[in-house]
C-alpha cells in the first residue's frame, strides 16, 4: 500500500478521515460512466495486465466496486479520488482528461508492482487500498516534452514507450521535433524524396562536433503515415496532444539534400548537398522563395491530415514551425532572395524570416489551426497569431507574452535535458550547463515579471531533450530521467516560490518513485551517479562551465 504522501506528482489535498481499507480483487467490478470510455480501456489494459485484475463490467452501487464519472462542475483536467469502505473507489473528473489523470494516481497508489506488464507476485494476494480522499487539479495547461527525433531516429516502439511515461506524469503534449539537418522523419507522400533521401546519412558524429570520432554505420528511419496516426492515435487514448515541428527555414539541409531547389542555390551548390552527419548551426538554409512556400504548404497539407486539430489535447491545434538558428548569410548573398527582400519591400533579411513565418501564420490559421515556433520567431516581428517556446531564456517568453502571444516556457538553462545532470566526470558525453535534479525541481516557469493577465499567456512548460549525444533508448533514458519527473511536478502541482520548495521531501517521494520507474525499466540516471554501462568514457561532449546567464 502506498502512502499517499508518495504520489508524484504531488496532489493539492488528500485527506484521511478514517482507516479502512478497500479490497481490489478479481471480483471487483468496474462501472465507467458517460465520457470515461480512455481511462475504462487503460484500466483494463494496463492495470488489468500488470495486477491480474479482470476488472468486470458491472453496475454502479457494486460494493467495492470502482467507478468512472465526469462531473463538469469540476475544472477540466482536475480529478478526485475517494476510497470508501463498503462503497469502493471512485474517480470523478472535470473531463474525460481528469478522469485518466486520476487513474494515473490510482496506479501510483497500487505499489510498484502496478508498473508492471505482467504480475510476478502470487495471484491472490489482496491489493488493499486505504480509505481517503484526493482532490486534484493542474496548476499549468501545457506539461509537455519534447523529443528531437531528427538529428537520431528513435523508433516508433519507443515513442510509444515514452507516451506511457508521460501519461505517468501526468504530462500531455509531446512536441516531436520532426525534421533538422541531420534527418527527415516523417513520410510525405507527395515529397517522397524527403525520406527516401532524407531520412538518412552514411555517417554520424560521436560527441560534440570538435570529436574527431565517426560512427560509418549508416543511420536512419522514418515513420510512416500510418505510424504517425498510430503514435497521435495512442497519444490521444493518454490524453496526451502530439505537436509535430517541421523546423523551417533553417535547420533544414536534409529537406535540401532531397530537393536541391529548396536551397539558396544561386549561392552554394545545392545538388551537392548530403544529409549532415555532424552537429552544429547549418548555414545551408531554405530560399525564400514562393517555391519553397507552396513546397511547405503541400508538406503542412498532409501534416494537417495527419495531426487532427481534435485529438489527444486543446494544444492538437497548434503545429511548431520551428525558426530558431537561422543564419542570414546565404540571403544576404543570393540575388533571389534579396530580389525576393525587395519586391516585399522588406527592411532586412530578419523581416524576410518574419515574412515567412507571417505566412504559415495566416495559412494555418485559416485552417483553424495555430502556430508556435521557437522565440527568434520574435525578430523582425512576430505574427498575430503566433504562440512562442521560449527556449534562449526567459526574455522572449516574457517578451511574447507582454505582447499577448501565448508562451510555452522552455529555457535552455534550465529544462534542456540533454545537458549534464552532474559536474562530475562521470557524466556520459556531458554538454552543456550542469542542471540537477534539484535545479530543475526549482525551476519556476511563469516569470513573476508578469502581471496575473499576462501570466495567463504562459500556456504551461515543457523539458526538452535534443538527441545529437543520445543515441538510444538507454541514453534517452538517463537524460530524461530521473529530472523530467521534477518537471513534470513543477508543472502539475501547485509549488511555492522556487527557493521555498521542499526538494528534501521530493527527494523522499523519489525513493518509492525510483521503484516505479524500476518496474517500468526505465534507465535512469541514479542519484550517486552513472553505473559503470551508463559512462562513456573518451567521447567528447562540450561542458559549458559556471552559472547559466539568464536565469
Ligand atoms: C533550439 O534549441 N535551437 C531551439
Amino acid at each position: 500500500m502506498t502512502s499517499p504522501t508518495e504520489l508524484l506528482p504531488a496532489p493539492s489535498a488528500v485527506e484521511r478521515p478514517r482507516d479502512g481499507t478497500v479490497d481490489l480483487t478479481d471480483a471487483t467490478t468496474l462501472w465507467a460512466g458517460p465520457g470515461t470510455g480512455t481511462t475504462e480501456r487503460w484500466l483494463r489494459s494496463t492495470l488489468g495486465a500488470a495486477l491480474r485484475l479482470p476488472l468486470r463490467p458491472g453496475p454502479e452501487h457494486a460494493p467495492d466496486g470502482l467507478r468512472l464519472r465526469v462531473d463538469d462542475t469540476l475544472p477540466p483536467e482536475a480529478y478526485r479520488l475517494t476510497v470508501e469502505a463498503g462503497t469502493g473507489t471512485e474517480i470523478t473528473g472535470g473531463s474525460p482528461a481528469g478522469v485518466f489523470w486520476g487513474a494515473q494516481t490510482l496506479r501510483q497508489l497500487l505499489g510498484p508492482d502496478a508498473f508492471r506488464r505482467a504480475p510476478v507476485r502470487p495471484h491472490g494476494r489482496p491489493l488493499r487500498l486505504a480509505e481517503q480522499r484526493i482532490e486534484d487539479a493542474p496548476r499549468l495547461r501545457w506539461r509537455g516534452l519534447m523529443l528531437d527525433v531528427a538529428r537520431h531516429f528513435m523508433p516508433k516502439d519507443d515513442v510509444l514507450r515514452h507516451l506511457d511515461l508521460m501519461a505517468a506524469h501526468k504530462l500531455n503534449v509531446l512536441h516531436l521535433h520532426l525534421t533538422d539537418d541531420q534527418g527527415w522523419r516523417v513520410e510525405i507522400r507527395r515529397h517522397p524524396r524527403l525520406t527516401t533521401i532524407g531520412s538518412w546519412r552514411s555517417r554520424t558524429k560521436i560527441g560534440h562536433r570538435a570529436s574527431p570520432l565517426w560512427d560509418d554505420r549508416p543511420h536512419g528511419g522514418f515513420y510512416t503515415q500510418d505510424d504517425i496516426r498510430e503514435i497521435v492515435a495512442y497519444a490521444a487514448d493518454r490524453h496526451i496532444g502530439v505537436v509535430p515541428e517541421i523546423d523551417v527555414p533553417g535547420h533544414s539541409q536534409a529537406a535540401i539534400a532531397a530537393y536541391p531547389e529548396l536551397g539558396n542555390s544561386d549561392v552554394v551548390d545545392t545538388t551537392a548537398l548530403t544529409v549532415w552527419d555532424t552537429w552544429g548551426i547549418n548555414p545551408n538554409v531554405l530560399a525564400p522563395t514562393d517555391t519553397t512556400l507552396r513546397f511547405l504548404e503541400e508538406v503542412l497539407e498532409e501534416v494537417l491530415d495527419l495531426f487532427p486539430a481534435d485529438a489527444g489535447s486543446p494544444f492538437s491545434s497548434f503545429v511548431h514551425l520551428g525558426g530558431d538558428e537561422c543564419p542570414k548569410d546565404q540571403w544576404r548573398a543570393s540575388p533571389a532572395a534579396q530580389e525576393q527582400l525587395s519586391r516585399l519591400g522588406l527592411a532586412d533579411e530578419d523581416a524576410l524570416q518574419a515574412w515567412f513565418t507571417g505566412h504559415f501564420d495566416r495559412w494555418l490559421t485559416a485552417r483553424g489551426r495555430r502556430l508556435i515556433g521557437w522565440d527568434e520567431i520574435l525578430e523582425g516581428g512576430l505574427a498575430p497569431g503566433a504562440a512562442v517556446s521560449s527556449w534562449r531564456g526567459r526574455a522572449g517568453g516574457i517578451a511574447a507574452a507582454r505582447a499577448g502571444h501565448d508562451v510555452v516556457m522552455c529555457p535552455e538553462q534550465q529544462v534542456y535535458l540533454d545537458h549534464r545532470q552532474d559536474a562530475g566526470p562521470d557524466e556520459p558525453v556531458p554538454i552543456g550547463y550542469v542542471r540537477t535534479l534539484e535545479d530543475v525541481y526549482r525551476f519556476e516557469p511563469v516569470p513573476a515579471e508578469l502581471t496575473p493577465e499576462q501570466a495567463e499567456r504562459v500556456l504551461g512548460t515543457q523539458a526538452n531533450l535534443w538527441s545529437e549525444v543520445t543515441e538510444d533508448r538507454a541514453r534517452v533514458d538517463y537524460q530524461l530521467y530521473p529530472r523530467l519527473c521534477a518537471l513534470a511536478e513543477v508543472a502539475w502541482s501547485a509549488l511555492p516560490a522556487p527557493e521555498e520548495r521542499d526538494f528534501a521531501g521530493f527527494e523522499r517521494r523519489m525513493d518509492a518513485h525510483y521503484r516505479r520507474l524500476a518496474a517500468l525499466g526505465v534507465a535512469h540516471r541514479p542519484p550517486a551517479g552513472p553505473l559503470p554501462w551508463q559512462k562513456r568514457p573518451g567521447v567528447l561532449g562540450r561542458p559549458i562551465d559556471g552559472t547559466p546567464p539568464n536565469r
